[in-house]
């Protein structure tokens, strides 16, 4: 291919299912003009955006303020999730996020026209009570071990039930236990069309590494001890889709005392030589790349992320290079990342989305050039 060097290695655009862009009262965590430019830098074509912004995309009329600030300034494509109660028809509005707060409505309906709807509802599965009682025994300081295991348990037992009643596709966001992939495999064994989200974070990382990582690592659901045995559940095929949850907070937020501070970790700035690297060093397995591409694809029906003949090109392409990601040339404006510091051996060299080149060593588009993907 022309433009390309021997040493470079081309994979499909990648495609984040779970995302916090921020925006609308919130440009000082992040917008999109930031943020879409870490993940165009790290190799992420399109990005699924959760509604919890401020004001939360709980009608139609902050549906089409969020959209058209992402029309006006992202640099890569996009797809978004509304919030309880609230569902759209729109086809870039792929699903409804139900978190933890909306637990103990009734969810009957919003199941049952999502079913209709052909839309998905992705659940952030911690269930309320459970915490609440968590916090009395708990020193929230010790914040990766003050939110149970428990709380995820039920609230997973909560929402495949509901899906099975209404016939509704559901996602288990931010997936943390063995016991969650099991009752979604499960689930899938039954033919209902569930799927189960892990992060890197949760992958990668024990709560001793979240403590010396500090605040950084603050993150709902937090970091546990099932870290290893969720990957070998990944490796063996249990998992659906990898999502960063990039939640960017900013840096005076994340300096705040432990127990004010709020919880996110921002994670697309280099993304994929990261992922690539833990590929090859054997920390990551080779599937984890499909996860994050022709995973959410298929998924989808997007004509990208899989190589599949006759498809639009979004396509990222590394080069071997020595280098360390420092913090003045990360672009989201949480001016942190678990990757910063770190020495990586693959650099993003260009990326195209829909058949144009859109990076190349630095953006060559300008903000703007994102459109809804669906
Ligand atoms: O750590 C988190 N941060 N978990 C969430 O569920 C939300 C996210 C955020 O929006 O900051
Ligand atoms: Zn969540
Ligand atoms: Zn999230």
């Amino acid at each position: 291919m022309r433009g390309c060097e021997e040493a470079d290695l081309i994979l499909p655009g990648m495609i984040d299912l779970h995302v916090h862009m921020r925006g609308l009262n919130q440009r000082h965590k992040g917008d999109w003009r930031s943020e879409s430019l870490a993940a165009l830098s790290g190799g992420v074509t399109v990005v699924a955006d959760m509604p919890n912004n401020v004001p939360k995309i709980d009608s139609r009329e902050k549906l089409d303020m969020k959209t058209e600030e992402a029309k006006r300034e992202s640099y890569v494509d996009f797809l978004l999730y509304t919030a309880f109660p609230y569902l759209d028809e729109r086809s870039y509005v792929i699903g409804i996020k139900i978190y933890p707060e909306d637990m103990y409505e009734d969810l009957n309906p919003v199941f049952k026209r999502a079913s209709e709807m052909g839309k998905e509802v992705v659940v952030h599965a911690e269930d309320p009570l459970i915490l609440k009682e968590a916090e009395r025994v708990f020193d929230v300081k010790e914040h990766n071990r003050a939110r149970p295991e428990l709380a995820e348990k039920i609230a997973v037992d909560r929402v495949i039930p509901l899906a099975r009643r209404h016939g509704t596709k559901l996602r288990i966001a931010h997936s943390t236990l063995p016991y969650t992939l099991a009752a979604v495999s499960e689930a899938k064994a039954e033919g209902m069309e569930v799927k189960a989200e892990v992060t890197p974070h949760h992958l990668l990382y024990s709560p001793s590494d979240a403590d010396s990582l500090g605040s950084l690592f603050k993150v709902n659901p937090p970091i546990r001890d099932t870290g290893e045995k969720l990957l070998g559940m990944v490796r063996a095929g249990f998992a659906d889709f990898l999502v960063t949850d990039h939640a960017p907070h900013s840096p005076e937020e994340k300096s705040k005392g432990y127990e004010e501070m709020p919880s996110g970790i921002p994670w697309l700035d280099a993304l994929t030589p990261f992922l690539v690297q833990c590929v090859e060093e054997g920390k990551l397995p080779y599937r984890i790349l499909s996860m994050y591409s022709a995973n959410p694809a298929l998924h989808l029906g997007l004509r990208r992320g899989s190589l599949v003949p006759g498809n639009l090109a979004d396509l990222v392409i590394l080069k071997r290079e020595r280098w360390t990601l420092k913090k003045e040339e990360l672009h989201t404006k949480a001016r942190a990342s678990p990757i910063e510091g770190k020495e990586l051996k693959w650099k993003v060299s260009k990326v195209f989305i829909r058949g144009e080149l859109a990076f190349h060593d630095g953006p060559v588009i300008s903000e703007g050039f994102g459109v809804p993907a669906l």
